[in-house]
């Protein structure tokens, strides 16, 4: 498109003819890739980078230059007073063509800024790019996420959720940890839990309502002892879920079932120690509880007063760094640790709780010791486990890999789970039988109250054949009956969480 020169002056500037280059095969090359993209039905992760990022900044770029070039013409001409071409005349065929020409390109470039600007808004919305441009920092979460059961919930459903404000909320702090990244100023792991994370109420609602009522849910838990037969252990627990709304509303859902409301205030910024719990009901009746630790001074310093909401209980939905206890539970449930191998889980609990600075030294020490445990003479007891060992040796790997992000200062010690109270006190922050009212009235910490027992067993045979009959707990391994105010994290808790800048400092 570019014009002879006529009455001596120079033809187009150059800027404006790499403008029309640019322009016109940055526009090209895009929606040949935005029919690829779509056509292909999947979206790939740079395709999606070089289509609606780079593209855009080309197309932009070009324009910029038409324009500029455009102006530096308009100003020469202006110059040499030979304004004459400026003048649109519709009898002149020439400068019709030109229009039409203008005109087609108009529209077309409309519709593929339109198209693309849509697909654009997808693509930075969609899990791949969440997860995979900021790969290197967020790679634990993108990794559980997809083991999750909200693999296939896309990661602005939680963290954005439906309106415009959040929409624009989102983004700018999206710019900000984008700086960061390119930066480098970011610090690992990131933190939690997040504490302007959008309320729960408005993006979990949008697919989970806390009126529907649950009922009962049961659930059989499986565990291994270290023995070394590795015998097991199930205990059968009916939750009462519950549910509903106003008087009707039971369970352990009444927490957030519409009319109550419990606001509580933690000291610490992970949310593990809760000394005060304000219940208000629907009449407005407030009942304040307090534990042994509360000092009335936090009413007046800057603590959050949070009200709670699903991910006080729900807090690891999607992002679910197991505990390599329940994991290694659940392989040897699997088979695909070998529950004949003698002392086997006892050994790889040991490994798992060990200390290591990379994934790869982990998987060297793993594969080291396992071998010379049961390999290196492999008959244990007139029987070989070779294949079995060989086996259990790369699922204990995978478990690895699966809960401990040493490169990203991030393991399971780092993200506690509060659904439940075996290693983390969850629950038992509120209901662990010292948060009293003045009236006296305590937080419930009757078992009962939340799940009853239906069944427990120990031992191969025994677990196989585990009847239905209510029971009070017992404590496998012959340590009978606990005491009312025995926690099991008195016993289980979780370690400290791993502080991976401390360890390097020390090296
Ligand atoms: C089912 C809802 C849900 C989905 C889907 C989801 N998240 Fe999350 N995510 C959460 C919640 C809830 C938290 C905060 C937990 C807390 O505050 O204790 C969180 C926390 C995080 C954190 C902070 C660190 C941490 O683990 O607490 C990052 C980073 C993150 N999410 C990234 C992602 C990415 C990337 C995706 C998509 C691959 C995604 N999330 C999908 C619910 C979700
Ligand atoms: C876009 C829809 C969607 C959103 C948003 C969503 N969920 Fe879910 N959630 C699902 C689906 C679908 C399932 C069922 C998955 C299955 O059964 O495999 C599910 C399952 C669950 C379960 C049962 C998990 C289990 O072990 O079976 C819990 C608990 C849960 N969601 C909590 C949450 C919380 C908390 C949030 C908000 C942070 C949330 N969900 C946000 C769709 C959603
Ligand atoms: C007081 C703690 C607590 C709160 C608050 C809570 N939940 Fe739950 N929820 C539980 C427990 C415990 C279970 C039983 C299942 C389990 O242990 O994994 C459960 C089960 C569920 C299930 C699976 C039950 C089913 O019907 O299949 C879903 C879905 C769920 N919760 C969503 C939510 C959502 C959404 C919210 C917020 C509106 C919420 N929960 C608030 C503790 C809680
Ligand atoms: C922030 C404090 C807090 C946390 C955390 C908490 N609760 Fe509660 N819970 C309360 C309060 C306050 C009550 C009301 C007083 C009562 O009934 O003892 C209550 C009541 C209950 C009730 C009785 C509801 C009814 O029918 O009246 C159940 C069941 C329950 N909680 C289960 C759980 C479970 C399970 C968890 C952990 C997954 C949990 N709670 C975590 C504060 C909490
Ligand atoms: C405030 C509610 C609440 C109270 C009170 C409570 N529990 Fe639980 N308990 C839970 C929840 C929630 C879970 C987790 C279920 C799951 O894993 O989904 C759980 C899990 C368990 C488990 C299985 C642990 C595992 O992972 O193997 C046992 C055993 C258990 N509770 C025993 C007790 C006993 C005994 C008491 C009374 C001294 C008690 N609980 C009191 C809510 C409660
Ligand atoms: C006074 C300390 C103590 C308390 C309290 C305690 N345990 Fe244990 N528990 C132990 C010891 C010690 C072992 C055996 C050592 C091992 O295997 O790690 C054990 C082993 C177990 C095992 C079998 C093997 C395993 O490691 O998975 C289960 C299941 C278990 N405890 C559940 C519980 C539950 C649930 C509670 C709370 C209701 C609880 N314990 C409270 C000390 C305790």
């Amino acid at each position: 498109m570019s014009e002879k020169s006529s009455g001596g002056i120079p033809i187009q500037p150059l800027i404006g003819v790499i403008g029309w280059i640019l322009t016109v095969s940055a526009a090209g090359v895009g929606a040949l890739l935005i029919a690829y993209d779509m056509l292909s039905g999947h979206s790939n992760l740079y395709t999606g980078v070089v289509t609606y990022m780079l593209i855009p900044v080309f197309l932009s770029a070009g324009i910029a230059m038409i324009f500029v070039g455009w102006l530096t013409k308009l100003r020469r001409r202006s110059r040499h007073q030979e304004d004459k071409s400026l003048v649109l005349d519709l009898n002149n065929p020439k400068h019709v063509n030109r229009l039409k020409a203008l005109g087609i390109f108009a529209a077309l470039f409309a519709c593929l800024s339109a198209i693309g600007g849509y697909r654009s808004y997808h693509f930075t919305e969609s899990t791949e790019f969440c997860g995979l441009t900021c790969h290197k920092v967020m790679e634990p979460e993108f990794v559980t996420y997809h083991s999750s059961p909200h693999a296939k919930v896309s990661c602005v459903e939680c963290h954005i959720g439906s309106g415009a404000d959040w929409y624009v909320k989102s983004k700018m702090s999206g710019l900000r940890q984008v700086y960061a990244y390119l930066t480098n100023s970011y610090e690992l792991p990131i933190d939690t839990p997040i504490h302007n994370l959008r309320p729960a109420r408005e993006t979990c609602e949008e697919c989970h309502w806390p009126e529907k009522f649950s009922g009962n849910l049961e659930k059989t838990i499986t565990h291994y002892t270290s023995e070394e037969d590795n015998h097991p252990y199930a205990v059968r627990l009916v939750l009462k879920v519950g549910g509903g709304s106003g008087e009707f509303a039971s369970g352990i859902h009444w927490h957030v079932s519409s009319g109550f409301k419990i606001e509580y205030i933690s000291t610490d910024r992970k949310r593990l120690e809760i000394p005060w719990v304000k219940m208000t009901a629907p009449d407005g009746k407030e009942t304040v509880f307090t534990s042994e630790e509360f000092d009335p001074e936090i009413l007046n310093s800057t603590h959050e007063i949070r009200t709670m909401d699903c991910i006080d209980c729900h807090n690891r939905p999607s992002h679910i760094f197991k505990d390599p206890l329940k994991l290694v539970n659940e392989s040897i449930g699997e088979g695909k640790i070998d529950v004949k191998i003698p002392e086997i889980k006892y050994n790889v609990m040991g490994l798992l709780e060990e200390f290591y600075a990379t994934t790869e030294e982990a998987h060297e020490k793993i594969e080291e010791t396992l071998t010379a445990t049961y390999l290196d003479d492999p008959e244990i007891e007139g029987a070989t486990f070779e294949e079995s060992v060989k086996n259990a040796i790369a699922e204990v790997k995978e478990i690895y890999s699966s809960t401990f992000f040493p490169e990203k200062h991030v393991d399971w010690t780092t993200h506690p789970d509060f659904n439940g109270h075996f290693r983390w006190d969850g629950c038992y922050r509120c209901h662990d039988g010292t948060h009293t009212a003045d009236s006296g009235e305590v937080i419930t910490h009757d078992c009962n109250n939340c799940h009853l027992i239906s069944g427990q067993a120990e031992g191969f045979e025994e677990v196989a054949n585990m009847e239905y009959e209510l029971q009070k707990f017992y404590h496998p391994m012959d340590m009978g009956e606990l005491e009312p105010e025995d926690k099991c994290t008195d016993c289980h808790e979780a370690p400290e969480p791993t502080d991976y800048v401390e360890v390097a400092k020390g090296e």
